[in-house]
């Protein structure tokens, strides 16, 4: 379990109703629900007097196809390395609500089987961490609701990525607009207090903690403030449009990396991607996007800094076209476990379904207790 840390007495600044909600630390299905406040180091408990304070990490993933190498790398790597360290304290959500923001969304069933079988074949481990399907836990949505009545609709729409994704689509959906709520609410559900996720994220975190302050202050101190864990490799670029991230949704299949693509697309892509005249490989990302990327991306497949990366180029001579050759050999050398692993998990499909229902009941667990609390400051129990 995360680090200890100092034991207070519980506090509840405002609400009485809440202060009298008293429950036994460990569920009957064994799940604490107690947090820490990471920023001023007090801890609260909703359920006893006293408590022991832990951290819980919480992210998500969309299943809009299969993971490119920008979530393995600003994501998934993180993910493996955390799962080790919190375990059951650690929850992993196909974020399938959030997938159907920009219809149409055909394959949702396949793409949700496709990405669990993705990050099994990853390492995620479903007996560390619990991984589950949004959508089997109501309470996202639930809680997502009492969110968005403290959330102004200037302040989403002045969020970044809704700017961006609006004028990529004919008609955006309400939806669309106050999914940064539903991630705050995913997040706040679990009282998690770390978040892995990649840079493009950054806005939706800030978001969380505005709304999780609002909460406490209108309603009784009961959300932690959750802060961002970004990955070594904050951001991986298009391959066609370094000016860009690599993204599912960028027409161009050229401009990304998927963890199932064959070896054969892999060296078609990295050889097509857009660097420039230069040709030494040097990193350099605000005037060399295009070859520093595939340096990031290099860094990302191997447990090389981007210093030794650029070295070893240098001492073997390279220019861009032949580092591009050894580069697709390596992201091979790493997708080829990966792929064979994710498609013998896509054959099981049952088991894919296992895995899913059996983290969905765990997330529950903990999920239901916030959702009494909530209730509870509202007034609605
Ligand atoms: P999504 O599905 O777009 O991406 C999943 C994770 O991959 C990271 N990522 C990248 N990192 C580096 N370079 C890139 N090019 C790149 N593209 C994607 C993302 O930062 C993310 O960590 N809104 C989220 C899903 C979500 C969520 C949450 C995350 C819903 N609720 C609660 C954390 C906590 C999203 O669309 O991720």
């Amino acid at each position: 379990m995360a680090t200890p840390m100092r034991i207070f007495p519980k506090k509840c600044l405002k609400n009485t109703v809440h202060r009298l909600h008293r429950k036994p630390i460990i569920s009957h299905k064994g799940i604490s629900s107690n947090f820490c406040t990471s920023q001023n180091n007090r801890c609260f408990s909703s359920t006893t007097e006293f408590s022991e304070c832990e951290n819980r990490v919480f992210s998500g993933i969309q299943p809009t196809g299969i993971p490119h190498i920008g979530n393995y790398g600003g994501a998934i790597v993180n993910w493996l390395k955390l799962q080790n360290k919190y375990k059951e304290q650690m929850l992993l959500s196909i974020v399938d609500l959030h997938s159907i923001t920009i219809p149409p969304q055909k394959q949702l069933r396949q793409n949700i089987l496709d990405l669990t079988a993705c990050l099994l074949a990853c390492g995620i481990d479903p007996n560390k961490v619990i991984l589950f399907q949004q959508s089997k836990v109501p309470y996202h949505t639930h809680l997502a609701w009492v969110l968005s009545c403290l959330c102004s609709v200037p302040k989403l729409q002045r969020l970044p990525q809704w700017k961006e994704k609006k004028a990529k689509v004919k008609d955006p959906s309400v939806g669309l607009m106050t999914y940064p709520i539903l991630q705050a609410a995913d997040i706040m559900l679990y009282k998690s207090t770390l978040v892995p996720v990649g840079e493009d994220q950054t806005h939706h975190i800030e978001l969380t903690r505005d709304l999780s302050r609002a909460f406490n202050k209108e309603h009784g101190l009961i959300f932690p403030s959750c802060q961002m864990v970004p990955g070594e490799i904050a951001k991986i670029r298009s391959l066609r449009n370094p000016g860009s991230k690599m993204s599912k949704s960028e027409a161009n299949p050229k401009s990304r990396i998927e963890l199932l693509d064959s070896p054969e697309d892999v060296a078609e892509k990295i050889k097509k991607a857009v660097t420039d005249f230069t040709s030494e490989v040097t990193y350099d990302p605000d005037n060399r996007p295009g070859v520093s990327n595939l340096i990031e991306i290099h860094a990302t497949m191997t447990d090389m800094c981007i210093e030794d990366i650029v070295e070893e180029s240098f001492l073997r001579a390279e220019i861009t076209s032949s580092y591009k050759s050894r580069l697709s050999d390596i992201i091979n050398e790493k997708l080829s476990p990966i792929r064979e692993k994710a498609l013998e998990y896509q054959r099981n499909e049952e088991y894919l379904w296992d895995v899913l229902e059996v983290g969905a009941k765990k997330a529950m667990a903990i999920a239901e207790l916030t959702m009494e609390e909530v209730k509870s400051c509202v007034g609605m129990s």
